[in-house]
Parts: C-alpha cells; sequence; structure tokens
C-alpha cells in the first residue's frame, strides 16, 4: 500500500478547529489536479459524482467548525449504489489531501445546504451529500470540538473480534498478517462514529455487510451508513490491494445485517 496513505488512514482526525490560513497555492493545485482526473473517481459500482472546491465560501456549519480556510462539496444522485460510491470516492480524496498535510471533516447532518453557492447548480435529482473544509488544524481545539470528540467517542473504535469474521458470525478472523490489514478497515471514519460495516471472509472473498443496527436519521431521505460502507471499502482496497467487486446471488444474511458487496 502507498506509505504516505497508510500514514493518513492512521493519522486523520475529523478537526473542526482551523487556523484559518489558506493552504499553500501548491498544496491547493494539487488537490484541483486531483480533483480533475477522472480515474481518481473509479469505484464499485461506476456512480457519476462531482466535486466543487468553495475557495472562499461558506457552508453554514453553525459555528461547529471554526476558521475553515475552504471546503469541498461532493455532489451525487440519491441512490443506494451512489452512496456507497461517494464513501468509495471521497474517502481516497480525503486521504490524499490529509497527506499533502492538511486537516479536514466530513460533514453530513453538520451543514445547511441553502447557504452553499455552487458554481454549476444542482440539477433536480442532485443532492449534495457532503461538505468537508480543508486546512490547517488550531493548535487548540474549540470547546464544542472537544465535546463533540468525547460525546461520539471519536478516538476509539470496536475491537477487531466484533466486525470480522472467518466463514461465520462469532468466528473472529484469527490470520495475525489478515488482522494487522484490518486495522486499516477499523480506523475508518463514519457517520456518529458508528462503525456499521461487518466482513465476514469466505476463502478469498471477503463479503461486505451493513449492520441494521446503525439507523437512518428519521429525517433524511437517505440512510448515512450506507455511504459508511464506501469509506470502509476503500480502506479494505487499500490494505489488501484486491479491488474486483462482485454482488454475489444468494449470499446468507445473517440476522440483523444486509448483504452489500464482495471484494475479491
Ligand atoms: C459520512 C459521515 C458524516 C459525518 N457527518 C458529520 C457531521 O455532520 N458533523 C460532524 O461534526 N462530524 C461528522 N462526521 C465525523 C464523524 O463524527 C467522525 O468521523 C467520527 O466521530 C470518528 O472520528 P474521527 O473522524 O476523528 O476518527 C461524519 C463522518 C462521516 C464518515
Amino acid at each position: 500500500m502507498n506509505e504516505k496513505l497508510k500514514h493518513a488512514i492512521l493519522a486523520r482526525k475529523s478537526v473542526r478547529s482551523y487556523d484559518g490560513k489558506m493552504p499553500s497555492k501548491e498544496q491547493t493545485e494539487q488537490i484541483k489536479a486531483y480533483m480533475a482526473d477522472r480515474s481518481n473517481y473509479a469505484c464499485p459500482f461506476g456512480s457519476s459524482l462531482r466535486m466543487e472546491l468553495l475557495e472562499h465560501g461558506n457552508v453554514g456549519t453553525r459555528n461547529v467548525i471554526k476558521k475553515p480556510p475552504m471546503y469541498v462539496i461532493v455532489i451525487i444522485r440519491n441512490t443506494r449504489e451512489s452512496l456507497i460510491d461517494a464513501g468509495y470516492i471521497f474517502e481516497r480524496f480525503i486521504l490524499f489531501v490529509e497527506s499533502l498535510g492538511l486537516n479536514t471533516c466530513y460533514l453530513n447532518s453538520g451543514f445547511q445546504r441553502e447557504t452553499v453557492q455552487l458554481a454549476e447548480p444542482l440539477a433536480e435529482d442532485e443532492i449534495m451529500i457532503l461538505a468537508s473544509p480543508i486546512g490547517f488544524a488550531a493548535e487548540k481545539k474549540s470547546f464544542v470540538e472537544k465535546g463533540s470528540r468525547w460525546f461520539l467517542k471519536a478516538g476509539k473504535r470496536k475491537i477487531l473480534d466484533e466486525m470480522f469474521f472467518d466463514h461465520s458470525l462469532g468466528s473472529p478472523v484469527k490470520t495475525p498478517q489478515v488482522r494487522e490489514k484490518l486495522e486499516y478497515v477499523r480506523w475508518a471514519p463514519s457517520a456518529v462514529n458508528a462503525q456499521p460495516w461487518r466482513i465476514i471472509f469466505e476463502g478469498e472473498k471477503a463479503r461486505f455487510y451493513i449492520t441494521t443496527k446503525a439507523k437512518a436519521s428519521r429525517r433524511a431521505e437517505y440512510n448515512i451508513h450506507i455511504l459508511d460502507i464506501g469509506i470502509a471499502l476503500c480502506h479494505y482496497v487499500l490494505a489488501f490491494g484486491h479491488s474486483s467487486f462482485i454482488k454475489e446471488e444468494n449470499v446468507p444474511n445473517p440476522e440483523e445485517m444486509n448483504y452489500i458487496l464482495t471484494v475479491e
């Protein structure tokens, strides 16, 4: 795995307090070049997604994000596949931005769409699914940031044995080399730190599931935790180097889990 991305996976933390300084011209150019390169939009279901960089705009976070120098906005069509693809593509982007020495924070419920001025307005069937500030962390976290990290247990994750299984639930993965790689999946970010991904290995196949315990907000028109699965898929592909995605038929569906996709 690319060492810089590997480091970014383990070092990244959501940052909500910035020092207000703009990324350098070089960093901004690198971000724009990444966004313009269509090969960076390859994803499991081939959905189309667009991103816009707001170099001076605001996204209305009710002061949760302090002194953000710029934002990126992610726009998709609202389907289950697009949500997975959005997590997959955007996480790769986030890791790239972090590898440039910058900080970020996923926002879904935490920004007000009506305050965002896009260069290319939304088509009728498009939604703004995510935003993230891009900048440098302030020396001190705001009071709000400290509170939200504490509330979300943001510095913690479930243990491997609760999420990754061999052949069936209740049989955690034992192979040390596989466990080592799974650490990179374990540290993926997720909405409200729900960590809804589960993997059941069947030989070389990694079957991804979502736990039905991770529920959509009642007000939302989609389940944001589906997008979390795309984020975990991104980390899996980076850690294991496997990237053949298949939708299998007649896969066992254990209680409280829904099958999403297999990687081999
Ligand atoms: C899809 C998604 C949506 C998120 N939405 C918000 C949000 O609206 N507001 C916010 O403050 N954090 C949001 N987060 C950040 C998560 O709370 C954070 O990733 C999680 O608590 C783990 O903390 P970490 O990113 O520092 O590892 C979101 C994260 C993801 C992956």
